[in-house]
């Protein structure tokens, strides 16, 4: 026992010298802090930022343009509202880079491999955007079967730790697209894809502590990402060599159009492996399932606490799709549904900073800030959805926010919930805006559409709008709540 405390007190201190060493204290000073930034002092300011990032992230956003915040193992610099998000969205990627800061965040390299062979982005571009309408029939029918088969049938039924249960949900969902069916409803498979995210944390928690010259080593030797391929490899080999094979076959009849299809083509066309392939597919899971989850059930905590707007959003649902059924056409024009959603996410404001960028080279801000290389700079996202100056009544949830901005003349498309701007981030925005964002909002809608038609839905306990929690800069949505729901009588879909 003495033994197991004396390991843990130095694998504390350790831990503690390595976030120290990491967080660099020169030429940085002339940024305007956020809380304390003497030395020691400064990791009181860590603490508050743990506990609640979101006020200490407003407080700056009040007072700056630029500032910067102590975290335990670094500086975090965020800018200020829409003229400073598009500064920093339009630095070169040479100047700032985001794949530099991802890699750093989730040390990419080990979690997925070689960034020459990311495939994923040509696939989705490929299928999910520009085919996206052959895809629909297939999503439409997987959320059909979900809600036959996982969904209660009659009375009212309460579900818990709806965060978990939508995470499988949307795992199967998009799965569906991404590898077929059977295989997108086999639970390990579903497992190894919905966990991975844990593994990767997993692999940030030990990097983190180990010094720079041996995190390859080490980076290479932890077992989640081989164990994960071998299992992807154990259900999708045969699939993909059949792609493989089929790719250079010339006549068209048969040849399947599928998400496999485009990354066997990429993978084809940049000399990447049936590895590189497995690679991919783990990568597009963990940046699909927990965002896409994420956004549905804060999107259905608002509905279930907010049921007045049910019956608008159901005629809004009903008009989209009587005349050509489920379309791409008709699923874009549910303009209260796609409103609803984009002002759930700005209103709770769950990231609390985004487009992370590493700057490469000393960066020149327009209001005269200096931010020299090696530091990691953000967008203060969640405060500029609360800034009155971008959003009128920006304290107020108003559900048709966006849906009667784009009543007005010449502005159908520019407040779409797939639409990027300086003032709205939840995708990024500019040359690393989510390529998947399009195929998202497909399937988010098509959900709760298919929900809303046959459920009635409401909170349980005293039906208020549940309480995320926030650590550092992640928000968890409530385990804990509970949402009821009914099945309706007459259901439409
Ligand atoms: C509601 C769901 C989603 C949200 C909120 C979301 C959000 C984001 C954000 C914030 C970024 C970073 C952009 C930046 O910083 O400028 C991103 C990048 C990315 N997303 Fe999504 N995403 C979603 C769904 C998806 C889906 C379904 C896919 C795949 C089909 C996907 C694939 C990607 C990829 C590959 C990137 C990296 C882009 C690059 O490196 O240039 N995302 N996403």
């Amino acid at each position: 026992m003495d033994y197991y405390a004396h390991t843990v007190q130095i694998a504390l201190f350790a831990l503690l010298v390595a976030l120290i060493l990491r967080r660099r204290w020169d030429s940085i000073h002339s940024i305007p802090t956020i809380g304390y930034s003497l030395p020691l002092l400064s990791y009181h300011s860590a603490f508050k930022f743990l506990r609640n990032a979101r006020q200490s992230v407003e407080e700056g956003y009040a007072r700056h343009k630029v500032f910067k915040i102590a975290t335990l193992d670094r500086w975090m610099v965020f800018v200020c509202g829409p003229e400073m998000n598009d500064e920093l969205c339009k630095l070169p990627e040479d100047v700032a880079s985001f794949e530099e800061a991802v890699q750093e965040w989730i040390y990419a390299e080990y979690s997925f491999g070689a960034p020459e062979y990311n495939l994923t982005i040509p696939a989705i571009h490929g299928l999910l955007v520009r085919n996206l309408p052959d895809v629909i029939p297939h999503v439409v029918d997987e959320i059909g079967l979900v809600f036959e088969e996982l969904f209660p049938q009659e009375y009212w039924v309460e579900l818990t730790n709806l965060p978990n249960f939508m995470s499988n949900l949307a795992a199967r969902i998009v799965n569906r697209v991404f590898v077929g069916a059977p295989i997108c409803r086999e639970p390990e498979y579903l497992r190894t894809v919905t966990t991975y995210a844990t593994d990767v944390i997993k692999t940030k928690v030990i990097l983190d502590l180990i010094p720079k010259p041996l995190k390859p080593l080490i980076g290479n030797m932890l077992p989640w990402r081989a164990r994960a391929t071998r299992l992807l490899k154990h259900y999708l080999s045969a699939d993909i060599a059949d792609r493989q094979m089929r790719l250079d076959e010339s006549s068209c009849k048969d040849k399947p159009d599928d998400f496999l299809m485009w990354l066997a083509k990429a993978a084809r066309d940049s000399g990447g492996s049936m590895e590189s392939i497995l690679t991919s597919i783990l990568m597009v899971n963990f940046a699909a399932i927990h965002t896409s989850s994420v956004t549905v059930t804060s999107t259905l905590f608002q509905i279930a606490s907010q049921p007045e707007y049910i019956a608008i959003l159901r005629e809004d649902i009903l008009d989209a799709i009587k005349a050509e059924g489920w379309t791409r056409g008709s699923v874009n024009s549910m303009g209260k549904l796609d409103s609803f959603i984009k002002e759930t996410q700005r209103w709770q404001g769950s990231g609390i900073g985004t487009l992370p960028s590493q700057v490469l080279k000393t960066v020149t801000f327009s209001d005269g800030t200096i931010v020299p290389a090696g530091v990691h700079v953000h967008a203060a996202q969640a405060a500029t959805y609360r800034d009155s100056t971008v959003y009128e009544d920006a304290d107020t949830f108003k559900p048709f926010r966006f849906s009667e901005k784009r009543e007005q003349t010449g502005q159908s498309t520019r407040h779409q919930f797939v639409s990027t701007s300086p003032e709205y981030l939840i995708f990024g925005h500019g040359k690393h805006a989510c390529p998947g964002r399009f195929f998202a909002a497909i399937v988010i809608k098509i959900f709760l559409a298919h929900l809303l038609l046959r459920y009635d839905v409401k909170m349980g306990g005293d039906g208020s709008l549940p309480e995320n929690v926030t650590i550092g800069t992640s928000t968890i949505l409530s385990s804990k709540a509970k949402v009821l729901f009914r099945r309706r009588q007459f259901a439409h879909a």
